[in-house]
């Protein structure tokens, strides 16, 4: 295996220890990174005068072929140690010993820390991306369906009837709430830790604000200590991706539930469902299933790289190098979860009776008499004791709220009068619910043309 490392060695290293120690199945995804790297390092060498302008020219023209042929699939990985090796390895290839200048001032410590804050900055911003383009979707979806009233739950318990449009658009705010975590995690990743070296810094002349800008870093990292062993970004980003998948998850499970024959609410496209190998009867919800059994994934990578770090001594530790597995995993998890969903979303069809007739169950307006009452000067508690009476009588006697007549009412207050009908509907229920923020269409329709301009 190739190595940057044995001159000193007397020993070869043993087969099985080398495959268990190499890095290269995995840290391969960050190639591309390790070569930008390394043409920033270079340049700076000859701006410092560490090296000749003429020798940094030949690097970074054979660099840059290693970045195409990594594009184009054609770079061939050989039986390296890591991803490091591999790309000074072919760099050697191609320009002889000058290529053995490259490493100057910098080690696979600093270098796997630049590798992997090039790497997060990049998938942060896919990730923004991708949300926002779920987000369009949500709020597409909620523009249709409008004004589709259903059963508001607490308790998982008929509520309060509610729109569907209302309760989508409250994961539109969790998903901004995501966003917003990926984007200040965004300012601490965005610190160059490049010229750490193998966390001591260099006597070499070096500068390491140079690298930082042509990197397109904001900060240069201030401790090379805490430049090579930070590894705060990759909890970051995997707290931040815990959170937005928990809310994926959620709405899953929604969307599970609802799929099924006894909630009945809505029907999942063909094309986005399966079926059964042994029940021809099936049609199953395998997306939000899956959805929230990755998200289990995710979660452990949260702890894996919590775990990995709470132990270390200053400064880089070879532990760490186990931090890219679940990683990369989690990046994937998260990047197709959110893609899927803006494909399987729009598909749902919402059965809109039956939601409607759910939405009544439960007496859901009995908060409103509660309210009418207070409207006429009843204390709220007051108020709360007589429609409690009013739901105890009618259920003794078999009836529901909406069969209620106004005498009936008027046994219990003689504040009821006619208008108190249509305040059962649910209907009217929801149109009231006009407080900032409520679920009255006037406030959703408010919402959503907030949102569209906020998402244009
Ligand atoms: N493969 C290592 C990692 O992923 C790179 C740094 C290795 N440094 C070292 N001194 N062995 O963390």
């Amino acid at each position: 295996m190739m190595k940057l490392w044995d001159a000193k060695f007397k020993k070869k290293l043993d087969k099985e220890v080398e495959e268990f120690t190499s890095s290269l199945t995995m840290d391969k995804q960050l190639a591309k990174y390790d070569v930008l790297g390394s043409i920033a390092h270079t340049r700076m060498l000859a701006k410092c005068k560490i090296i000749k302008e003429k020798e940094a020219k030949k690097i970074v023209f054979a660099l840059k072929e290693i970045g195409r042929e990594l594009e184009k699939g054609k770079f061939l990985f050989k039986d390296d140690e890591d991803v490091h090796t591999a790309v000074e390895r072919s760099l050697t290839e191609k320009i002889g010993t000058l290529g053995e200048k490259l490493h100057t001032a910098r080690s696979r410590n600093d270098q796997i820390a630049l590798d992997e804050r090039l790497y997060v900055k990049d998938k942060i911003k896919e990730i923004i991306s991708q949300i926002t383009k779920f987000q369009k979707i949500i709020l597409q979806v909620a523009k249709r369906e409008q004004n589709v009233i259903m059963p508001g739950y607490t308790h998982l318990q008929h509520s309060q009837p509610v729109l569907f449009s209302h309760w989508l658009l409250a994961y539109l705010e969790m998903l901004e709430r995501d966003k917003s975590r990926f984007n200040d995690s965004y300012t601490r990743v965005d610190v160059c830790p490049l010229g750490a070296g193998a966390g001591f810094g260099t006597s070499l002349p070096i500068d390491r604000k140079f690298t930082a800008k042509i990197l397109g870093f904001s900060k240069v990292a201030g401790n090379s200590l805490d430049a090579v062993s930070d590894r705060d970004f990759l909890i970051e980003l995997s707290s931040a991706s815990a959170i937005l998948m928990m809310h994926l998850s959620r709405l899953s499970e929604e969307i599970v539930l609802w799929n099924s024959s006894e909630f009945g609410f809505l029907e999942i496209d063909e094309s986005f469902a399966t079926g059964s190998s042994l029940m021809p009867n099936k049609k199953n919800p395998d997306i939000p299933e899956l959805i929230r059994g990755k998200t289990a994934k995710v979660y452990g990578e949260l702890f894996t790289i919590l775990s990995l770090m709470k132990n270390l001594p200053l400064a880089y530790n070879r532990d760490m190098q186990e931090d890219k597995e679940g990683f990369f995993e989690m990046m994937k998890i998260v990047l197709s979860s959110l893609n899927i969903y803006t494909k399987f979303l729009p598909k749902i069809k919402l059965n809109k009776a039956k939601m409607g007739e759910m939405a009544e169950k439960g007496e859901t307006t009995a908060t409103d008499l509660v309210e009418y009452l207070v409207t006429k000067k009843v204390p709220f508690r007051e108020a709360h004791r007589i429609v409690g009476k009013i739901l105890k009588h009618l259920a003794a006697s078999g009836k529901r709220l909406k069969e209620v007549s106004l005498s009936e009412l008027k046994n219990f207050s003689d504040k009821f009068a006619k208008d108190v009908l249509k305040r059962i509907k649910v209907e009217f229920s929801v149109k009231s619910k006009n407080s900032f923020g409520g679920t009255s269409p006037k406030q959703v329709q408010k919402r959503i043309r907030d949102w569209e301009k906020r998402l244009a």
